[in-house]
C-alpha cells in the first residue's frame, strides 16, 4: 500500500504504459482517475481495476484541450477533494526524418507531446500549490539523450519534455513539489508494435534488431516503467527533484561493442 489514499491522475490509460501503471497504483491503495481520449480503453481499465478490488474512475479528455483538461481536473477534485499526483503520460510517435515529416504531423506530435504535458500540469498546478503538496511525473524518453535514426519530431517532444522537468521543479519546489522525469528505452506497447508496422517490412526482424540496441537483450515490459512510476508517485522518492530516471535495459548508458 505505497499509495494508499492518494489520488493520481494519469493522462493516457487505457493502453500500454499508463494501463500498466493505472493498474498497479490502484493495487498499492491509490485513487486512480484515468484519463485518455479513447473512451472504449480508459472504461477498460477501470473496469480492470474494478475487478482487482481497486478504485477508479474514468476521465475522458484529449489532452491539447484547455477546456477538456480543466473540466477533467475540476471533476478529479469535485470526486476525491484533491490530486496528489500527475502522471503525464498521454503520447503519440513520430516517424520520419526532419525532412521527411510534413509540417500537419509535425505540429500535432508537437502538440499531444508537449502541449498534453503543459495543460494538465497547469490545471492541477494551481490547486496543488494551495495545498503545497504533490508530485508530477512527465513521460519522456531515452531517445532525448541520444540519437536514433528517423524519430526527429519525437525526439524533438522528449528533449522538450525533460528540459521542461527541470524547469518546473525550480519553479514548484517552494511549493513541496516534486517534479521528474521517466526515460523509458523501447518497450513493448501497441504505441512500439504501431510503429513497427509501419516503418518497417519485416516489423519480426525490427523486433530481433532492436533487442540488440538493449544491453538486456529484451525489450522492455509496460510493467517496468509502472514500476518507476510507482517510485517517483510514493514519499520513497522524496529527495528525488527535477531527475530523469531512466528504465532502458542499459540503452543510454552501456554499450554492446
Ligand atoms: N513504448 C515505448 O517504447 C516508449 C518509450 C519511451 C517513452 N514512451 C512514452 O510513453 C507514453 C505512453 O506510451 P505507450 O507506449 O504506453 O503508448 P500507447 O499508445 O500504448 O498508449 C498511449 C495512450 O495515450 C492515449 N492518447 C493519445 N493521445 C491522447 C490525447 N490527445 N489525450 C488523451 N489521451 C491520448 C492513447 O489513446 C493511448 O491510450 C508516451 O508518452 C510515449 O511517448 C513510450
Amino acid at each position: 500500500m505505497r499509495l494508499k489514499d492518494k489520488v493520481c491522475l494519469i493522462t493516457g490509460s487505457g493502453s500500454g504504459i499508463g494501463q500498466s501503471t493505472a493498474l498497479l497504483f490502484a493495487r498499492e491503495g491509490a485513487l486512480v482517475i484515468v484519463n485518455d481520449l479513447d473512451e472504449e480503453k480508459g472504461r477498460e481499465t477501470v473496469k480492470q481495476i474494478a475487478e482487482d478490488g481497486g478504485e477508479a474512475i474514468f476521465l475522458k479528455a484529449d489532452v491539447t484541450s484547455p477546456e477538456e483538461v480543466k473540466a477533467m481536473v475540476a471533476q478529479g477534485i469535485a470526486k476525491w477533494g484533491r490530486i496528489d499526483v500527475l502522471f503525464n503520460n498521454a503520447g503519440i510517435s513520430g516517424v520520419g526524418a526532419l525532412h521527411e515529416v510534413e509540417p500537419e504531423n509535425w505540429d500535432k506530435v508537437m502538440s499531444i507531446n508537449i502541449k498534453g504535458v503543459y495543460l494538465p500540469s497547469k490545471y492541477v498546478l494551481s490547486h496543488m500549490m494551495e495545498r503545497k503538496e504533490g508530485s508530477i511525473i512527465n513521460m519522456s524518453s531515452c531517445i532525448a539523450e541520444i540519437g536514433l535514426a528517423r524519430r526527429a519530431s519525437y525526439a524533438a517532444t522528449k528533449g522538450a519534455v525533460l528540459a521542461l522537468t527541470k524547469s518546473m521543479q525550480v519553479d514548484y519546489a517552494p511549493y513541496n513539489i516534486r517534479v521528474n522525469a521517466l526515460l523509458p528505452g523501447t518497450i513493448l506497447t501497441p504505441f512500439v508494435e504501431n510503429y513497427l508496422r509501419t516503418s518497417y517490412d519485416d516489423p519480426e526482424a525490427a523486433i530481433a534488431s532492436l533487442k540488440t540496441r538493449q544491453l538486456s537483450g529484451e525489450l522492455g515490459r509496460p510493467e517496468d516503467v509502472a514500476k518507476a512510476a510507482l517510485f517517483l508517485a510514493s514519499d520513497e522518492s522524496k529527495f528525488m527533484m527535477g531527475s530523469p530516471l531512466y528504465i532502458d535495459g542499459g540503452v543510454v548508458f552501456g554499450k554492446n561493442a
